[in-house]
């Protein structure tokens, strides 16, 4: 499994670390290409009725992911297996259902760029590829959710309401914060699959949708990345300034949201407020914040998104690493 797809360009490029069009057409196309040779459905290639697959509360593999802070409290680890179970499913079925709300804001955002594409874009075709396999995702996702019989909630309403008020029509006039916005979402979950599929433990219908998810997703952050290094260095000084200070605010929103559990979830699950703070400022979430984020950070670098005002924010949000990230070469 590779983190991103990768395609060899030929050595020209219009200026330092700026992809150029010509380039930027030979990733998109190859991604169509990658989409064709190598996709998956939701109700092909997910073994939903297979013995052993069956989705129960009482399942002696169901366990936080071994990079969930929830597993690492003293008040999860101190309650009945029963207990334990249920909140591991709880939890798995939120992020899945997070996942894929974040997913539908994502495929509407595509479409609305891909409505106002000239004819020859090489972008036209990828996005309907990524919109359709994000369907697949969303399907696979609530499909895990039902199946669950939990009654696990999303987003909480006031971030839905910004993201269909704000983040959407952004869209429109700021194709690179959206884009950031898609990476502030994909990565960190994406970050996360990978590190519970390295454990090769847990439930396998999880495991199978996570695995599609992570090797379809690799083409999705590619797009995203790519979409950034072709338009950031085309930006003027001040867009240039403005976007390095809201994509760290972003980026802290975002990965909290796609990390953390929602108050509806410690409702939910009982699950006292003061073991929640304590989660959320254990040393596990703040290891989690700072490699979740290291991707969209190291790319925010190379695109000259980092500057004095910036590089404060990313340390604010605590999505920062003292060893690399922020030496300056
Ligand atoms: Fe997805
Ligand atoms: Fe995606």
């Amino acid at each position: 499994m590779t983190a991103e797809i990768t395609v060899e360009l030929p050595t020209e490029t219009v200026g330092e670390n700026m992809l150029s069009k010509e380039n930027y057409d030979l990733i998109v196309n190859r991604l169509s290409k990658q989409s064709v040779d190598k996709h998956f459905e939701a109700y092909i290639d997910v073994p939903w009725d297979e013995e052993g697959m069956e989705i129960d509360v009482n399942d002696e593999r169901l366990e936080c992911w071994k990079i969930d802070p929830v597993r690492y409290s003293k008040w999860y680890q101190n309650q009945t297996v029963e207990v334990r179970r249920r909140i591991a499913l709880a939890r798995i079925a939120s992020i899945m259902r997070t996942g894929w709300e974040f997913e539908n804001l994502l495929q509407r955002g595509l479409l609305a760029h891909a409505f106002r594409l000239p004819n020859q874009s090489s972008e036209f075709r990828y996005i309907h590829h990524e919109v359709i396999e994000e369907s697949h995702h969303s399907m696979m996702f609530q499909e895990f959710v039902n199946r669950s019989n939990i009654d696990v909630a999303g987003m909480p309403k006031y971030l839905k309401w910004l993201a269909e008020k704000v983040v959407l029509p952004i869209q429109g006039f700021a194709p690179q914060l959206f884009f950031f916005f898609v990476l502030g979402g994909e990565d960190p979950i994406d970050y996360m699959q990978r590190q519970q599929l390295k454990e090769n433990a847990g439930h396998p219908i999880v495991n199978r949708i996570m695995k599609i998810h992570v090797t379809e997703e690799a083409r999705h952050i590619s797009f995203a990345r790519n979409s950034l290094r072709h338009d950031v260095p085309r930006m003027n000084k001040v867009e240039k300034f403005v976007l390095s200070i809201l994509v760290p605010i972003l980026m802290a929103i975002m990965v909290r949201l796609m990390v953390f559990p929602s108050f509806k979830f410690i409702r939910d699950n009982k699950i006292p407020f003061s073991v929640y703070r304590e989660i959320i400022r254990s040393d596990e979430a703040n290891d989690l914040i700072r490699d979740a984020t290291a991707k969209p950070r190291k790319l925010a670098r190379e695109l000259g998104l980092m500057n004095k005002a910036s590089e404060g924010l990313w340390k604010l949000g605590k999505m920062y690493d003292k060893k690399d990230d922020f030496k300056r070469v």
